[in-house]
């Protein structure tokens, strides 16, 4: 009995030495570009993942191939202030606010992905899932955009809506609709939703003729209003002010213009672009590309659109400070903030992939590698993966209301939000915000800085991503 005993205890005690041993060289050896993405098929299985993200956050009546098990119709007394049918849209986080600003943002960053690189989401099987995720949000602006210069900017109240822990299915709180009009304008909430409808407009081209050109219609209506009736929409729909703020509207201005000529070809717009890039000083180097800070993007468009040396050394700038000079954590993602850490990585990835395919902006190569190892982090480089439901070790509490819930009829509420357990329901595709500085990650649901989802933290995450994958399947010479 002793011996054995003692036996056994060593050997538990050679074996533990051993496995520490393994678990060591595991922890000191991250995983090589080649064992997170194997080949195209990883990429294509995070775009097909990102975009059931988006189909998670639906407001409004689903259609019936929607293939999220735990999802229903809600909102669908979303109104205006007369009354105005504002149902559809998404929601725009772990929670039941429709921002149309981030909404708009999310759109043309995810539009803007699938117009560049199309066989990417073709060879992925994504490309209709693509356009419908797209046509959710701009099926939704079409009906916010009530009169030429009317637009509604946010439906439901924050404080409110924080009153509420379940399902959107179920939720009981009033939701106000808030509004920017001529008299109350909000350039960069307008310019951002044109930009979103110039893109869409291109986007549909081809498959939708007429959806594209009523989209283009509304893109050039919401332009003409941002640029006549200038204000910031946060000071018009104050509840945004703290969680969304805008900062300035001179780049959703340059940006809307930009991406009006790309859609229509009118040197008008060109002109415009051109004049509010040196109006509102947009030439100084940004350090981050984010929902309120377009003028990375402008750069690159710019630069794209005209082939000047202006916006091309604008451009290289940009990338080129973000990848030499920016800070970086110890395992080497990108940091520029704690929340959405792992969204500013990949939206600065996702510019830098849209200036490498214009090699006369800089070092294609270098911007290339770069925007892949900031991807390969958040799929997997430092031993997890970030995204919900996909590759080793993911996220298993993204704070994601309508996921913390069982399946139904069993009730859901704030005790959900309160237990530490997995979310019942796998909110498949969503990045949440990620690690802090030192490459440190809290997987709890009540920690939104590490765990949040948002609409824009996933768009360009999943534009990245369809650059990468056209990378693999169309190599550049
Ligand atoms: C084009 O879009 C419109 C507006 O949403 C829709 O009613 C129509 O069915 C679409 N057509 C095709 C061919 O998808
Ligand atoms: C605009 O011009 C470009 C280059 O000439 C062309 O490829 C594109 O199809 C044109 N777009 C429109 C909407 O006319
Ligand atoms: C709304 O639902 C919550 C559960 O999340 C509940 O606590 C609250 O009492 C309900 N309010 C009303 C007005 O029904
Ligand atoms: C959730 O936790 C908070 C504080 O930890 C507590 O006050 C509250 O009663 C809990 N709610 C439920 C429904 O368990």
């Amino acid at each position: 009995m002793t011996a054995s005993y003692t036996i056994c205890n060593r050997l538990t005690i050679v074996v533990g030495f051993l496995w520490f041993a393994l678990l060591g060289i595991s922890l000191a050896t991250p995983p090589s570009n080649e064992e997170i993405v194997e080949d195209e098929r990883d990429y294509f299985e995070v775009l097909e993942r990102s975009l059931l993200f988006y189909e998670a956050q639906r407001s409004g009546r689903l259609p019936k191939n929607n293939r999220i098990p735990w999802r229903g119709d809600s909102g669908l007394e979303d109104r205006g202030q007369n009354g105005e049918d504002l149902t559809g849209g998404y929601y725009d986080a772990g929670d039941f606010v429709k921002f149309g600003f981030t909404m708009a943002s999310m759109t043309t960053l995810l539009a803007w992905g699938a117009v560049s690189w199309p066989q990417a989401y073709e060879a992925a099987g994504q490309l209709d899932e693509l356009r419908e995720a797209v046509k959710w949000a701009t099926d939704y602006f079409i009906k916010c955009h009530v009169s030429e210069d009317v637009l509604y900017g946010q439906v439901g109240d924050f404080a409110l809506d924080h009153r509420f822990w379940g399902r959107p299915e179920e939720l009981n709180t009033s939701r106000p609709a808030f509004k920017i009009d001529s008299d109350h304008p909000g350039s960069d909430l307008a310019g951002e939703t044109a930009a979103a409808l110039a893109v869409t407009s291109i986007l549909f081209r081809d498959s939708n003729a007429s959806y594209s050109a009523e989209c283009l219609r509304h893109a050039k209506e919401l332009y003409h209003f941002a640029n006549t009736r200038r204000g910031l929409y946060h000071e018009v729909i104050k509840g945004a002010a703290q969680y969304y703020e805008s900062i300035d509207y001179g780049d959703e201005l340059a940006w809307a213009a930009a991406w009006l000529f790309r859609a229509t070809n009118e040197s008008k717009y060109l002109e415009d672009a051109e004049h509010h890039y040196q109006h509102f000083h947009l030439k100084e180097r940004p350090n981050e590309f984010y929902y309120n800070k377009k003028v990375a993007g402008v750069q690159v468009i710019m630069a794209q659109l005209t082939e000047q040396q202006e916006y091309q050394n604008a451009a290289r700038a940009f990338c080129d400070f973000s990848v030499r000079d920016q800070k970086q954590t110890a395992k080497g993602l990108l940091y520029i903030d704690k929340f959405g850490t792992l969204c500013h990585a990949a939206n600065v990835a996702f510019i830098c992939l849209q200036a490498a395919d214009y090699p006369a902006i800089g070092n294609s190569e270098e911007y290339r590698n770069f925007a892949r190892d900031q991807i390969h982090y958040i799929l997997g480089g430092t031993g997890r993966s970030y995204v919900v439901g996909w590759g080793l070790n993911p996220p298993k509490q993204a704070h994601h209301a309508a996921a913390s819930c069982p399946d139904r009829p069993a009730p859901c509420g704030w005790a959900e939000f309160n237990r530490t357990t997995p979310n019942p329901q796998i909110l498949h595709g969503a990045l949440v915000s990620g690690p802090d500085e030192a490459d440190r990650f809290l997987d709890f649901r009540e920690d939104y800085i590490y765990t949040e989802v948002t609409l824009d933290y996933n768009a360009g995450f999943t534009s990245a991503v369809a650059g990468l994958a056209q990378l693999l399947i169309n190599p550049p010479e």
